[in-house]
């Protein structure tokens, strides 16, 4: 494969398979991979471990600005390191996904996050390969020039059991209809809430995956990114 230049833009609610098919991408095309959700869950494990409440703006952008993420970029094995240890398993875990929405409505966090995002993609853009970053707002606010931008969608029922079959795969309890409920309460918070709310920018593509397999959906990208002529 060609290699991709440039930054690709993948957006979309959770469950749409998005993280599963920007690794694969960014992998087929020599490309770095950087997740954002997982940079905001890993600020929300800070407010956990802090003890302070996700809704306490004050308090959680004092522990955001004190955080230290590093954030590793190979989409085979990416890595998340909060204050040096690595949270990967921890982020995932239903006390984060509880939290998580209240915390990336806080002003101050996102504006730390997206500029430490930006600067990922800069270092990523002064290597050869091209990066694929996922996210809610990486068309709109993060990356607005990036060479293709995509909003992935899928029915909440789709969402619901995508989830539901990964964290059973990655060893956690999950009931379906608990999911379903969840999915579509943090799709409200997501869309209703004031600073970048999740939209599709004006010049994304909108890809619905209910009824495509992850194969089906890197080939139309892959198409996509080829079609734009991003190749190297
Ligand atoms: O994609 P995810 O489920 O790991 O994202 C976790 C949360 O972070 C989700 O509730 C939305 C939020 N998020 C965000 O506000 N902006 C981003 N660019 C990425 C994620």
């Amino acid at each position: 494969h060609a290699r991709l230049r440039g930054v690709v833009a993948l957006d979309g609610p959770s469950g749409t398979g998005k993280s599963t098919v920007a690794r694969k991408l960014a992998a087929e095309l020599g490309a770095t991979y950087l997740d954002t959700g997982a940079m905001y869950r890993a600020v929300t494990l800070g407010v956990l471990r802090a003890g302070a409440a996700p809704d306490d703006a004050a308090g959680v952008e004092r522990i955001a600005s004190a955080a230290k993420l590093e954030m590793g970029t190979d989409p085979l094995a990416p890595t998340v390191f909060l204050d040096g240890a690595d949270v990967a398993v921890e982020i995932r875990g239903p006390e984060v996904t509880g939290a998580v929405s209240a915390v990336s409505a806080v002003g101050a966090v996102r504006e730390l996050l997206v500029e430490q995002q930006r600067g990922l993609i800069r270092e990523a853009l002064s290597a050869p390969g091209g990066i694929v970053v996922e996210g809610r707002d990486i068309g709109t606010v993060v990356a607005p020039d990036a060479g293709l931008k995509v909003f992935l969608t899928a029915s909440s029922h789709a969402r619901a059991q995508r989830r539901t079959a990964q964290d059973t795969a990655e060893g956690r309890v999950s009931d379906l209809e608990r999911t379903h409920a969840d999915v579509r309460r943090r799709d409200a918070l997501d869309s209703g809430r004031r600073t970048s709310p999740l939209r599709r920018a004006d010049d994304a593509l909108e890809l619905d995956t209910t009824e495509l397999d992850v194969a089906a959906v890197v080939g139309r990208l892959l198409e996509l990114v080829e079609n734009r002529g991003l190749l190297a």
